[in-house]
């Protein structure tokens, strides 16, 4: 079969009935989907936020610290941000990846390094087998430097707002003073992707994105209703199934090395389908890339030694996307 040459995914979807070769995962490395576990919605605990700064206080705390944990996810509800922000973010989301083909592709980048492009799989640059994703990436902490249309600003400033009071809320979880975390990360930064997953003719063979642990601080995603996303938890594939008005958030490689490895940054992948394309948005929070990252001071002594060395987030960021989405932490490179 001839592959036509497109530059994105979703003009090539479009065009073909069967996964090019490229995008062929090998044998020992598929999504086995019928061995993945679908529990109910609770299987990943849900926090209500709403009796965070109220009478259940301590107990939302407690909730966030065990989800922090045992799972390295969980998700939110009464969040904070409106719920008509969010389908408008979802609305810009979904019209740039209707755009024709040249107006998306005025966006293109293969660079990681540039703040603000369209690209496709996750790092063509460096990656053998392609991932059946485009995506567009987006800065937006300090706002002012980036500009985004006024719809993505006021999503960016909200979900900042929500994930500064996660931070607060897990710092005092790991038992330390609430701004703890939030003063240790520099200027901050803030972007996120609008990832589009098309309709995948052979879904069997090939991954949105494969495991991967994030790693920034703390990502906030935004799905839409169709399924996609599923976390390794005890040696199984889970899948999070969408519920309408909650986010998702997940603990990054950044979090994992400030409170020690108390907290895990979890595996986590998706996976696509025949029939519906998927639209997911995740805000990336992280340190400035100067930033020196290390274990929380209070949290080290002689029975607890720290577990990793100090280093900047630039340093850490530029190792992930040399490697690429490898299965092996990448947090294992910076271990004492
Ligand atoms: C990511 C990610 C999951 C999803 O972009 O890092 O894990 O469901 N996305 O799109
Ligand atoms: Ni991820």
């Amino acid at each position: 079969m001839a592959v036509p040459s497109k530059i994105l995914l979703t003009d090539l979807a479009a065009e073909i009935d069967r996964v090019p070769p490229n995008y062929v995962r090998p044998v020992s490395d598929r999504p086995n989907l019928q061995e993945v576990v679908t529990l109910a919605d609770a299987a990943i605990p849900v926090i209500d936020l709403q009796g965070l700064h109220g009478d259940n206080h301590s107990q939302v705390i407690q909730q966030i610290g065990q989800a922090c944990e045992e799972y390295g996810f969980f998700q939110i509800k009464n969040h904070g941000v409106a719920e008509e922000l969010v389908g408008r973010m979802m609305g810009v989301a979904r019209e740039f990846f209707k755009l024709p083909e040249e107006e998306r592709l005025k966006n293109y980048s293969d660079d990681p390094k540039r703040t603000t492009r369209l690209s496709t799989s996750f790092n063509v640059r460096t990656e053998k087998v392609s991932n059946w994703r485009d995506f567009l990436r987006l800065h937006c902490h300090p706002l002012e430097q980036y500009l985004p249309e006024e719809e993505v600003a006021e999503f960016c400033t909200s979900v900042r707002a929500l994930v500064l009071k996660l931070l607060e809320g897990i710092s005092e979880s790991l038992g330390l003073e609430r701004g703890s975390i939030a003063a240790s990360l520099g200027q901050h930064g803030q972007h996120m992707a609008l990832n589009y997953y098309p309709p995948c003719p052979q879904p069997e063979l090939t991954y949105g994105l494969p495991g991967h642990t994030d790693p920034n601080l703390i990502t906030i995603l935004l799905q839409d209703e169709v399924p996609g996303l599923q976390v390794l938890k005890d040696g199984k594939w889970v899948a999070v199934n969408p519920i309408p008005n909650t986010f998702i958030v997940n603990i990054g490689d950044q979090m994992q090395v400030i409170s020690n490895d108390k907290y895990k940054s979890i595996l986590h992948r998706a996976v696509v389908n025949c029939e519906k394309e998927r639209i997911s948005i995740p805000t990336f929070y992280c340190p400035s890339p100067d930033a020196v990252i290390g274990p929380a001071k209070e949290l080290i002594d002689d029975d607890n030694p720290a577990v990793y060395r100090n280093f900047t987030y630039q340093e850490y960021y530029d190792r992930f996307w040399d490697r690429g989405l490898a299965k092996e932490c990448c947090l294992d490179l910076f271990r004492t």
